[in-house]
């Protein structure tokens, strides 16, 4: 009955003005029920014996009260490392903590974590710890060097219909599936803003890897949440570390990152309100993607560049918050039929390449692949 399920999501749309009034800012800022906080730093703390200094929860930088630790962990800084490489204006907007406060504690984990210089071969090991998810093409794969990285985020940009959301159904079922059938075998997170999921797409993805695969295990191990506007959607990714420890998700999706801001923050005079809460969203993915080694996938819808006459005339919604906040940007077009066009256009360690693939019944496929 798809008409119905339409009728109760239109509905449940309507009373947004609602929803947006039992979520006050105060929820957002003091999230009551963090014992998930506990919950990671005790199972840190317990471990911390086997574990280096930098992984030390905040609770052991000295002089820092419960109170002041506490707001710390409600804006996910959870380790020594953390604090040590935040800037002091960043704790006190995410943490409502003072200037003075933020400085000393700054300094106090620097200290103790001993910021400094690193060898490059030391840096290498970490770098060979992250994880790729192949996105189901090979091309778009070796554009990527071998799929989407862990412990950063990676956005999504186009226009409609550019397949941003297909890739992000092919990527959590390649996360879901058993490593037998190429997939990592963990759990995800789909934060879906426009209502766009489909089941179905995730069920007809599953088919290119053989019958044997339990597609029932696949759809059970994405975990989607629907959110009606940027508070809710700020919530769900607050309340999400609890399905994260326990599914071990290694994939989150925002599907669309910038929807819901747009809509809500239209005059000019909104922007600066609208950025800030952008960052302080963006802040929380990357502290996720930090603590549990995971990939953040983000759509981006586009907006026309007003004074560009010759050449790309488009560009992503949300301006240098976004810009600086994505580790890998990547541009899609349409191309012929069902082609096309990856294009990377903000990278640390990607060239800036195109890759052309396909999207069929199946999923993300090469163009040569039938
Ligand atoms: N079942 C399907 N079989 C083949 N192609 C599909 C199927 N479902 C969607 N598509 C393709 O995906 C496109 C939509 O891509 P989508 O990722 O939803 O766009 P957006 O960039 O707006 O998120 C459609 O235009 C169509 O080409
Ligand atoms: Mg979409």
């Amino acid at each position: 009955m798809p008409e119905k399920n339409q009728t109760k999501e239109t509905k449940s749309a309507k009373k947004e003005p609602k929803t947006k009034k039992t979520l006050s800012k105060e929820d957002l800022k003091e999230p009551k029920d963090d014992n998930w906080i506990d919950e990671i730093v005790s199972k840190k703390e317990k471990t911390i014996a086997k574990e280096k200094i930098s992984d030390a929860p905040i609770r052991s930088i000295p002089g820092i009260g419960p109170a002041v630790a506490e707001k710390l962990m409600s804006a996910g800084y959870l380790t020594l490392t953390s604090v040590a490489h935040a800037s002091p204006m960043e704790l006190v907007e995410f943490c409502e903590i003072g200037e003075q406060t933020a400085n000393k504690i700054i300094s106090t984990a620097r200290s103790q974590v001993g910021i400094g210089f690193k060898k490059a071969s030391e840096i290498l090991n970490l770098r060979e710890k992250v994880s790729k998810i192949p996105t189901g093409s090979k091309a778009l794969d070796s554009l990527l060097m071998g799929g989407i990285e862990t412990k950063s985020i990676t956005e999504l940009s186009g226009e409609f219909r550019t397949g941003k959301s297909q890739i992000c159904f092919q990527l959590c079922v390649n996360t879901a599936l058993d490593k037998k059938h190429g997939g990592l075998e963990s759990g995800v997170i789909f934060i879906d803003t426009e209502g766009t999921f489909r089941p179905e797409r995730i069920i007809d993805m599953c088919g290119r890897f053989g019958k044997d695969v339990d597609t029932e295990q696949v759809l059970n191990r994405i975990n989607v949440g629907r959110a009606y506007n940027s508070d809710h959607q700020m919530l769900l990714v607050l309340e999400s570390p609890k399905i994260i420890t326990e599914n071990n998700v290694k994939l989150i999706v925002i599907d669309s990152l910038t929807s819901h801001f747009r809509a809500e923050y239209t005059g000019k005079g909104t922007i600066l309100e609208r950025q800030q809460k952008l960052n302080k969203f963006l802040h929380q993915l990357l502290r996720l993607a930090d603590v549990y080694d995971l990939a953040i996938v983000v759509t981006n819808q586009v907006q026309t560049k007003p004074d560009v006459l010759i050449g790309e005339s488009t560009t992503p919604i949300g301006g240098n918050i976004v810009a600086h906040s994505c580790t890998t940007r990547i541009f899609l077009r349409k191309g012929k039929g069902d082609k096309r066009i990856a294009r990377v256009i903000d990278s640390p360690s990607i060239p800036e390449t195109e890759a052309i693939f396909r999207i069929t019944k199946i999923g993300i496929e090469d163009v040569d692949s039938s």
